[in-house]
């Protein structure tokens, strides 16, 4: 049995990583703010700590003691906010980073892994795209994230054994369908399970790669097995593009709604990026992992929930 400290627990990939990690008996304590996630999302057996992980005196309330990893997924994670609020999500998202690494060292917890973004690319003319292209973020999310990869890249030095995984769009059940800033799939789904008009912030032909969240956790597994990796950062993706009108005509045909279905194309933002697909081969040798989940499986899996749940 391992001990293992998730940040951003209560959040849509951290309580889904907690579930599948206390499914084989391991002791999970998570830290969360409760800004964008839920208490309704902490999974039974997992002790809870209300925190801001931002804030130095927040360190004190986690529980001493040798973890076998720390999951660092607290973040402020919307690209929108992000724009409206530099200062508030480099605070949040390279801020809680900084005050975690020295965390762990002190507490003998050298195992870390911290969930990045595909966003630290910026925008790139080439598809799929792997970890050696140059990082030249276009958003300051993407500029916080690439930070905190490159400050754990310094913390190696101290004896730290980080590993950044570059997470593309990830969709499933549990994510926050109340959240209109963050995620594609889950904005666009509870607009259509509203029945309301659907607002399209750029152009149709813009692309994604769409990773199911359990296939995301199970990266993260891969990850947690190794004490270090061979590299330190790693893309967590399908390898498959998927363009904006693709991925509504999906969810409409999943919801058997009208193919003429209301949509509203509104003028993108300047740190919106065109297109995006992860090259995995890397993840794949190193760390032998493979995305199994297939898209239309995903959607159907995701929209079957979202019937269930209160938009
Ligand atoms: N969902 C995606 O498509 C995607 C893509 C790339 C990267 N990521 C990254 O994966 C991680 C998890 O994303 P998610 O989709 O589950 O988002 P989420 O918003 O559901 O989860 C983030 C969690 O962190 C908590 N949190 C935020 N700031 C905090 C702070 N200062 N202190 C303590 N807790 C705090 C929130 O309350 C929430 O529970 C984030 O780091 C995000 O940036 C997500």
């Amino acid at each position: 049995m391992a001990r293992y400290l998730v940040t951003g627990g209560a959040g849509f990939i951290g309580s889904c990583l907690s579930k599948s990690l206390l499914a084989d008996n391991h002791k999970v304590v998570i830290a969360d703010n409760l800004s964008t996630g839920k208490l309704s999302n902490i999974p039974k057996g997992a002790d809870f700590i209300e925190c801001d992980l931002s804030k130095p005196e927040s360190m004190a309330l986690l529980p001493t003691g040798r973890f076998d990893a720390v999951i660092h997924l607290a973040a402020q994670s919307s690209g929108y906010i992000g724009q409206k609020d530099p200062h508030g999500d480099m605070q949040g998202n390279v801020g809680s980073t900084m005050l975690l690494a020295p965390w762990c060292l002190k507490n003998e917890t050298f195992r870390f892994i911290y969930t990045s973004s595909m966003t630290v690319y910026g925008r790139k003319a080439i598809a799929p795209l792997d970890e050696d292209e140059t990082c030249t973020p276009v958003s300051y999310y993407g500029a916080s994230k690439l930070a905190s990869e490159n400050y754990l890249r310094v913390f190696a030095d101290e004896g730290l054994n980080p590993t950044s995984l570059r997470l593309y769009n990830v969709y499933g059940p549990g994510q926050n369908l109340g959240n209109i800033y963050q995620g594609m799939v889950s904005i666009y789904l509870a607009y259509l399970l509203k029945g309301e008009e659907l607002p399209v912030t750029g152009s149709f032909d813009r692309y994604r790669d769409f990773v199911f969240v359990e296939d995301v956790v199970s990266a993260i597994r891969c990850a947690l097995s190794v004490e270090s990796s061979p590299s330190l950062a790693y893309n967590v993706g399908t390898g498959v593009k998927t363009s904006v009108q693709e991925i509504i005509t999906a969810l409409i045909d999943a919801l058997d709604l009208p193919a003429d279905y209301p949509v509203q194309e509104i003028a993108g933002s300047k740190s919106d990026l065109f297109g995006s697909v992860a090259d995995v081969s890397r993840i794949a040798k190193e760390l032998n992992w493979r995305c199994e989940v297939k898209l239309q499986d995903g959607l159907q899996k995701m929209v079957e929930w979202a019937k269930t749940q209160d938009c």
